[in-house]
């Protein structure tokens, strides 16, 4: 979590770049933020507030002032409240040494014992203010040596930045979590944790790997290894990542514009490179067992996973969520295959279950979004989603096409490339019956009759029971209702009972081997008071409330879930939720 963005090179305004830049990541955390930037006469003038980035229009008068050099930090709390002592960036007592981080220092609390013995004073309750004091313990031989020394004292996983007082330079660190050096033609130098912040100045990149440090100064970037000094080359790689592509246009919010770009994202992911998706497949068959692996919304992909390659495919797959993957471990060898499965493809926990499997040998075949990220770069086979930038919190656009691209290698591992890919292409030509606005107006009513309810229940059959759990993702992230997804046939042993006259039950039916007894469960649910709301390509007289989804054989849990996300959206929108930054939350979770 936690978007971190500095600027060092020709233009006086800085900070102002910070800010702009710092605004792109704020999908990254938005608890609060604050930016340093060193003045001409070489003073550092920090601003920091609680609150988001985004509705800051200019800054304090201090941070106006010509400056060449600044950092900010957009945060989610992990350690210390959202208060402004707890907003990076931090600094020690004297504000020569400033820094901001994204990750944990898991042992900040032993270190910070021994600082406070030696006589240093803390301001605030988070890890991150212990860095600046374990630089300044080791300053003298220097900024470098310094923060080299602090680096090899802190545990965990981070992304680190520092600036020292007067020596116009930026020196950042990684271990586990995300930052990207930019070059832009005029010898600025940007690091950032995600590319979107500097887009729009640089598409020369050079990635900064675990256990890296990189100096920026005087126009160049010098790496190093952390943990034996040594001096590393770098290149220089142009991205073509278009900066249009990660703005929201005319739409009112993001999460509206992904859900809506759909019909882009999925053809590009049912067009994925024909001989990767049968490489891939290769991979599978060989493997001596699969895993699939993912969190949150791609752990509930990873489900719909286990029941196409057991039904396509009839092969069996295991699914693990990468929290929950250490146990797993004791399955994995060197002819083990994992299935990594992730939009950024920061996400910590999928990355140690990889980190982990790769400790055993195990081959990693990824399904992600962001081509730069960590786990692509980290797998022996990546397969992109080709969505686009997904900023919105709630996944859509990603989450489809993770499904799709699922569905080939399943249909590939099938022998069957040819047949699946026909039947996406078909389902991809419905989705225009639903990406319109008279659907969208559908929904809007439907969001307007339930706006006011407590719980909501989503139950659904084989592959479309993990679409009820993502279901309830998309409904609790946004609408911030109770809502909870079921496995059609659990209701009666237990959940039932959370039943009571009006709750609004969405009943996933569509037309699949399991028709009748999802809508036999729906009768149940009816029976005890529900609202019920079938997501079905045809009505059915139980129904209170009708959503028509396109038939799509086994490209059902595309079709069924492209609904339920603009009921979540719409839901947000009408209980005044912000869609695109949900409370509590954040895009990438880059913490354990
Ligand atoms: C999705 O709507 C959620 N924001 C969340 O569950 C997300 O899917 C999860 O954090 C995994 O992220 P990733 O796909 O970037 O790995």
């Amino acid at each position: 979590m936690c978007g971190i963005f500095a600027y060092l090179g020709p233009s006086e305004k800085a900070a102002e770049i910070v800010l702009k830049g710092l605004k792109k990541l704020e999908y990254r955390g938005y608890d609060s933020w604050g930016i340093a930037a060193e003045q001409e006469n070489g003073e550092i003038v920090i601003e920091k507030h609680v609150g988001k980035i985004s509705e800051v229009v200019t800054l304090g008068k201090e941070l106006t002032e010509p400056a060449h050099l600044a950092m900010g930090h957009s945060r989610w709390a992990t350690h210390g409240g959202v208060t402004e002592y707890n907003a990076h960036p931090h600094t020690t007592e004297n504000q020569d040494i400033v820094v901001v981080h994204n990750g944990i220092f898991e042992n900040y609390l032993e270190l910070k014992g021994d600082l406070i013995k030696k006589g240093h004073q803390f301001r605030s309750e988070t890890d991150t203010e212990i860095f600046a004091h374990l630089i300044e313990e080791e300053m003298e031989e220097g900024f470098e040596v310094a923060f080299r020394r602090a680096c090899k004292k802190v545990h965990g996983r981070f992304g680190v930045l520092a600036m020292h007082k007067g020596e116009k330079t930026l020196i950042a660190a990684r271990r586990g979590s995300p930052l990207i050096v930019g070059k832009a033609k005029d010898g600025a130098l940007f690091i950032a944790s995600d590319v979107p912040a500097f887009l729009e100045y640089t598409k020369d990149i050079m990635y900064l790997d675990d256990n890296q440090m990189v100096i920026l100064a005087d126009k160049t970037a010098r790496f190093y290894d952390m943990e034996t000094d040594q001096s590393l080359e770098k290149r220089l790689i142009t991205i073509d990542w278009k900066e249009e592509e990660a703005q929201k246009g005319s739409y009112a919010h993001f999460m509206l514009k992904e859900i809506m770009e759909q019909k882009e994202s999925l053809a590009r992911a049912i067009n994925s490179d024909t001989e990767l998706i049968l490489k891939a497949a290769e991979m599978i068959k060989k493997a001596y067992g699969t895993t699939l692996v993912g969190c949150g919304t791609a752990g509930k992909v990873a489900m719909v996973g286990e029941y196409l390659f057991a039904n396509v495919a009839k092969k069996h797959v295991n699914v693990k969520f990468g929290s929950e993957f250490k146990s797993a471990r004791h399955f994995l060898t060197d002819r083990s295959l994992m299935i990594a499965i992730s939009q950024s493809g920061e996400t910590a926990d999928t990355l140690e279950a990889i980190e982990i499997a790769k400790t055993k040998g195990t081959k990693i075949l990824s399904i992600v979004n962001v081509e730069t990220s960590t786990m692509a770069r980290l797998s022996d086979l990546v397969i992109p989603l080709k969505a686009g930038p997904e900023k919105a919190v709630a996944s859509t656009k990603a989450t489809t096409s993770q499904i799709a691209i699922l569905t080939l290698l399943a249909y590939a591992v099938a022998d069957r490339l040819k047949e699946g890919k026909q039947m996406l292409i078909e389902a991809e030509g419905k989705l225009n019956d639903m990406l319109n606005p008279r659907y969208e107006e559908h929904i809007e009513s439907v969001a307007d009759q339930i706006k006011g309810a407590k719980d909501i229940m989503i139950i659904g059959r084989d592959m479309n029971y993990p679409i009820a759990l993502e279901s309830a993702i998309k409904l609790q992230e946004v609408s911030y209702i109770h809502a909870e997804g079921f496995a059609g046939g659990e209701l009666k042993h237990g959940p039932i009972a959370l039943i009571s006259e009006g709750t609004p039950c969405i009943i996933i039916a569509p037309n699949d081997e399991y028709k009748q007894e999802i809508l036999s469960n729906a009768m149940e649910l009816k029976a005890r008071g529900a609202l019920l709301i079938g997501v079905s390509p045809d009505n059915a007289e139980i129904f209170d409330i009708w959503i028509k989804v396109p038939s799509a054989g086994n490209a059902s849990p595309i079709m069924d879930l492209i609904p339920i996300q603009i009921l979540a959206y719409k839901l947000a929108v009408l209980r005044q939720n912000n869609p695109d930054m949900p409370r509590n939350l954040a895009k990438s979770v880059t913490v354990k």
